[in-house]
C-alpha cells in the first residue's frame, strides 16, 4: 500500500512510552499503520522528523473563540490560526459569547461558523443558566461535548442556575451521559473582597488577586463534588488553580465522585508575583497563586493525580479593555483573561526539558485525556490504527523566547510574552493534513470540522509522578 504520507525518525510519544523505532503511515486522514519503518511500505509525502516528538495531536479544551458577538478580540479563523500555530489540532470553544452558546440554534449557529472558518477541528460547550438548566437532553442532542456552569462572575456575567436548578441540571447530565464543567469560584467571596478592596483603595493588580482568596475556589470544588456524588454526574473543575483545590479533587476521587479537572500553563509557570513585575496583563480569574500553592499544585496536582489534563483558558481581549497602556494601573479598570493558544506546547516543552513531566504525562495530560473527558476519544487523542491523524510535531532543542508580535490571535497580551522557552511546536497534522509548517499556516479557513462527541463520563485514574 502506498501511503499519503509516512512519518518517520521521530520520537514518538504516547501515554504509554516513547518509541524511536517506529514510522507512522497515513491515508485519507487517519493513521493506517504505526509499525517498523522498514516494513511499512513507500508514500506520496515522506516526513523526516529527525528525531523531533511527535506527540497525539494536542487538544485544548479551554478556549474562549469569542465569536459570534466579541470578534474585536477574537474570531474562528484567527483563534484557530494560533491553535494551528501553536500545536493544537482540536479545540473546545467556551460558551460566554453574544449570544451565549445555550440553545440547539446557538449550538448550530456556532457550529456553522466554526465550520466555515476554523483551521483545525472544533467542539464547544452549552452554557447552563436557570433558563435553560432543564434543557441538558435536547442540548446534548444538538451535539455539544458537555455543559459549562459559571458559579463565579467573570467576563459575560452569566449567572449559575441556583442549587435546586443545577442538581436537576446534574441528575439529567448523569442520564444523557454528559459532564458538566465548572467556573469553581464562590462568587459571595469574590463580590465581597472586590468591594471592600476598592473601598479602601487597593487598586494595584495584585489587590485582583486577593481579592479571590484560595477558600473561594475550595468552597466551589466542595460544593459542587457533593452536588455531583448524590446526582452521580460527571462533572470537571475548569482552570484549577491552587494546591488545596487539587487536594480536595484528590479526595473526592478518592472517595468515587466522577471529577475530573484542568490545570493552565500559568499556575504551573508564575506565581502571584508576576502581578507586581507584569501587572495588569498576567490578570486572570481565578488568579495566579502564591509560591506554596504552585508547589502543591505541582506535587499534588500533576504528580498526586489531582489533574487530569492540561488547557489554557485562552481569553483575549484587547489592550483598551486590559489597560495595559500602564499596566500597573488601578486593576479595577483593566479585565480578566490573556491569549494562550500559541505558548502551552512550549510551556509544557519546557517543563519536560527540565525533567518537571515526563513525555508519557504530557502526551495524556493534553491530548488523551482531555480527549477522554469530552467524548472524542479514541478519535482524538490517540495515535491507533484507524482514528484521526492529528499529529503535534515539537522539535525538543529548540531554544526560543515567546514573542508577543509573532502571535496570530486578535489579542497580543500574555504573561508569556517575553519567557524563555526549550522545544517548539514546528508542525501541526490534523486529519493527515499539515495545517501549519515553516511557521506559516497551511490550510484555507474552513478546514476545520467538528468533532462527534460521545460519552463524556469516563473516569480513568489519571496517571501522576514525574517518572510515569
Ligand atoms: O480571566 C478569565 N477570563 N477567566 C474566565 O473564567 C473567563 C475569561 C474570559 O472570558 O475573559
Ligand atoms: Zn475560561
Amino acid at each position: 500500500m502506498v501511503f499519503d504520507s509516512k512519518f518517520e525518525n521521530g520520537r514518538v510519544v504516547t501515554p504509554d512510552g516513547v518509541q524511536t523505532d517506529v514510522s507512522i503511515g497515513v491515508s485519507d486522514g487517519t493513521i493506517a499503520a504505526v509499525g517498523e519503518p522498514a516494513e511499512l511500505g513507500s508514500a506520496d509525502r515522506v516526513i523526516d522528523l529527525d528525531g523531533q516528538y511527535l506527540l497525539p495531536g494536542v487538544i485544548d479544551c479551554h478556549v474562549h473563540v469569542r465569536e459570534p458577538g466579541y470578534e474585536h478580540k477574537e474570531d474562528w479563523s484567527t483563534a484557530t490560526a494560533a491553535a494551528a500555530a501553536g500545536g493544537v489540532t482540536t479545540l473546545i470553544a467556551m460558551p460566554n459569547t453574544d449570544p451565549m452558546i445555550d440553545s440547539p440554534e446557538t449550538i448550530e449557529q456556532v457550529f456553522e461558523i466554526a465550520d466555515g472558518s476554523a483551521h483545525v477541528d472544533f467542539q464547544s460547550y452549552a452554557v447552563l443558566t436557570s433558563d435553560n438548566y432543564d434543557q441538558v437532553e435536547p442540548l446534548a442532542e444538538a451535539g455539544v461535548a458537555g455543559f459549562k456552569v459559571f458559579l463565579g462572575t467573570t467576563f459575560g456575567e452569566i449567572e449559575p442556575p441556583d442549587d435546586g436548578e443545577l442538581y436537576a441540571a446534574m441528575q439529567d447530565a448523569a442520564a444523557a451521559k454528559r459532564r458538566i464543567g465548572f467556573h469553581e469560584e464562590n462568587d459571595e467571596i469574590l463580590k465581597h473582597f472586590e468591594a471592600k478592596f476598592k473601598a479602601e483603595g487597593h487598586n494595584d493588580p495584585i489587590a485582583h488577586s486577593h481579592s479571590r482568596p484560595v477558600v473561594a475556589e475550595a468552597e466551589a470544588v466542595s460544593r459542587i463534588m457533593l452536588l455531583a456524588d448524590h446526582a452521580e454526574c460527571p462533572v470537571h473543575m475548569f482552570h484549577l488553580s491552587s494546591g488545596t483545590g487539587a487536594e480536595l479533587v484528590v479526595r473526592g476521587k478518592e472517595d468515587g465522585v466522577n471529577v475530573t479537572a484542568e490545570t493552565c500553563p500559568h499556575y504551573l509557570w508564575f506565581t502571584e508575583e508576576v502581578m507586581n513585575e507584569k501587572g495588569n496583563v498576567a490578570r486572570v480569574q481565578p488568579p495566579i497563586r502564591n509560591a506554596d500553592e504552585r508547589e502543591r499544585l505541582w506535587e499534588t496536582g500533576i504528580y498526586g493525580g489531582g489533574v487530569d489534563c492540561i488547557a489554557t483558558d485562552h481569553a483575549p481581549h484587547t489592550d483598551e479593555e486590559k489597560n495595559i497602556g500602564d499596566p500597573f494601573d488601578d486593576t479595577w479598570k483593566s479585565i480578566s483573561g490573556f491569549v494562550g493558544l500559541e505558548s502551552e506546547v512550549g510551556a509544557m516543552a519546557t517543563f519536560a526539558s527540565e525533567g518537571r513531566i515526563s513525555l508519557e504525562q504530557w502526551a495524556y495530560m493534553h491530548s488523551t485525556r482531555p480527549a477522554q473527558i469530552w467524548g472524542l476519544y479514541p478519535q482524538k487523542g490517540s495515535l491507533q490504527v484507524g482514528t484521526d491523524a492529528d499529529f503535534t510535531i515539537v522539535d525538543p532543542d529548540t531554544e526560543w523566547v515567546a514573542k508577543k508580535e509573532d502571535l496570530r490571535s486578535k489579542s497580543k497580551t500574555t504573561p508569556f510574552n517575553d519567557e524563555e522557552f526549550v522545544g517548539k511546536p514546528t508542525m501541526t497534522v490534523v486529519r493527515g493534513a499539515v495545517t501549519y509548517e515553516d511557521g506559516e499556516i497551511q490550510v484555507e479557513e474552513g478546514f476545520g470540522e467538528v468533532v462527534l462527541a460521545g460519552d463524556t463520563t469516563s473516569n480513568a485514574k489519571p496517571r501522576g509522578g514525574p517518572g510515569n
